[in-house]
């Protein structure tokens, strides 16, 4: 008798820890990291990075959208721990060989010159997790002129694995029920998950990624009834059916160089690219939302910018969990 209740006593105690535990975690999420981290071990880390990332924005404005893009794919597999910016091995295919990284992700040249700065002057201290978190800032100040503080204090992952990126990154093919879920699985909202979504604001998409909108969309229908007619012949043109090339076209017509809440109101003329942009205004799930940020692109801007903070702390790997790498595209 005795033994039994004891017993019971004793999965009450070890099922509460885990909950605590459990809550714990996810409300930790972000606590671990904080603003100005490296102010005394390295405190130009900062401006070398925007330093770094000016230079090539100047250069190239896409580069801003691939750094935005890159800091989402880091996040999203194995958290923001760098691993997206880890190269395959004779015996590992990593997360960047992975067609939703492979060929389209761009920047990584800007990650590796700051490092190299950041190396020189402050050795062995600044993560390049915190580096990426950083360059997606900077993007999106030379962007949209949208401005934030970045907690960091993340440590570099030591893995990469092909096959997380296909479990983990969103395809453009989802519906607004599936985009809300596969965002629910990082700690995202549903409004984050469209405020997030308002990236597509600047950048390119592959044909590849969308042409099945318009060449086959169903059994009856080979063209997408929620793509406006005279965009699509537009696309149709860009992105013939045969074709060997894969072209790019951009995600906003309104506005592509700018991150602004034009692309919601593309969507309000059916203008939005992938399935996954245009089912936002469409599914009325996520509707409200959608409209609500383009008709109010101030708050979109302050939404965006704390959904951003809270994207990068995704399971952030911190105090001696990790390594701080000393190359980017190589584990210690
Ligand atoms: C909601 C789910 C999302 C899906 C399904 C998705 C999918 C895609 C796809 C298919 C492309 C085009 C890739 C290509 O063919 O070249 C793309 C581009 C891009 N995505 Fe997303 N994405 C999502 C969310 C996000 C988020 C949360 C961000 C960042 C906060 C983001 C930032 C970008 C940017 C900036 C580009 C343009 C990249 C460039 O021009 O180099 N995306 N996305
Ligand atoms: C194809 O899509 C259209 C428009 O959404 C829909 O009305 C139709 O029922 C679909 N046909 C099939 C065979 O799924
Ligand atoms: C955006 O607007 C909503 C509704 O008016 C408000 O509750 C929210 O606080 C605003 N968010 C930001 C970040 O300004």
């Amino acid at each position: 008798m005795m033994k039994v209740k004891s017993l019971k006593c004793m999965e009450l105690v070890l099922c509460c820890c885990l909950i605590l535990s459990c809550i714990v975690s996810t409300i930790g999420a972000s606590s671990p990291l904080k603003v100005g981290y490296y102010r005394k071990s390295c405190p130009r880390a900062e401006s070398i990075v925007r330093n770094a990332v000016t230079k090539a924005v100047s250069q190239n404005p896409g580069i801003a959208a691939g750094l935005i893009r890159m800091h989402f794919h880091d996040c999203f597999v194995r958290g923001c721990d760098g691993s997206v910016l880890l190269d395959s091995t004779s015996n590992n295919l990593a997360e960047k060989s992975h067609p939703a990284n492979n060929p389209s992700l761009r920047g990584f040249e800007v990650i590796d010159e700051a490092k190299a700065k950041l190396e020189a002057i402050c050795p062995n201290k600044v993560s390049c997790s915190d580096i990426l978190a950083f360059a997606a800032r900077d993007s999106a100040l030379r962007a949209g002129g949208i401005k934030y503080a970045v907690p960091s204090g993340r440590r570099d992952g030591t893995e990469s694995v092909f096959d997380d990126v296909t479990q983990n990154l969103p395809p453009p093919s989802l519906n607004a029920e599936q985009l809300v879920q596969n965002f629910a699985r990082k700690g995202l909202s549903l409004d984050e998950m469209v405020t997030l979504s308002g990236a597509h604001s600047i950048g390119v998409s592959h044909c590849s990624s969308f042409t099945d909108r318009l060449y086959k969309f169903n059994a009856t229908h080979p063209q997408d009834p929620s793509l406006d007619r005279k965009y699509a012949a537009s696309l149709k043109r860009r992105c013939p059916k045969s074709s060997a090339q894969d072209r790019t076209v951009n995600l906003d017509s309104l506005t592509p160089q700018r991150l602004d809440n034009q692309y919601y109101v593309g969507l309000k003329y059916n203008r939005g690219l992938l399935t996954s942009d245009q089912t936002l205004l469409t599914s009325p799930l996520t509707s409200k939302n959608a409209w609500n940020n383009a008709n109010y692109g101030s708050n979109w801007s302050a939404k965006f910018a704390a959904a951003m903070v809270r994207m990068g702390s995704i399971e952030v790997l911190t105090g001696k969990q990790g390594e701080i790498r000393r190359m980017c595209s190589v584990v210690n």
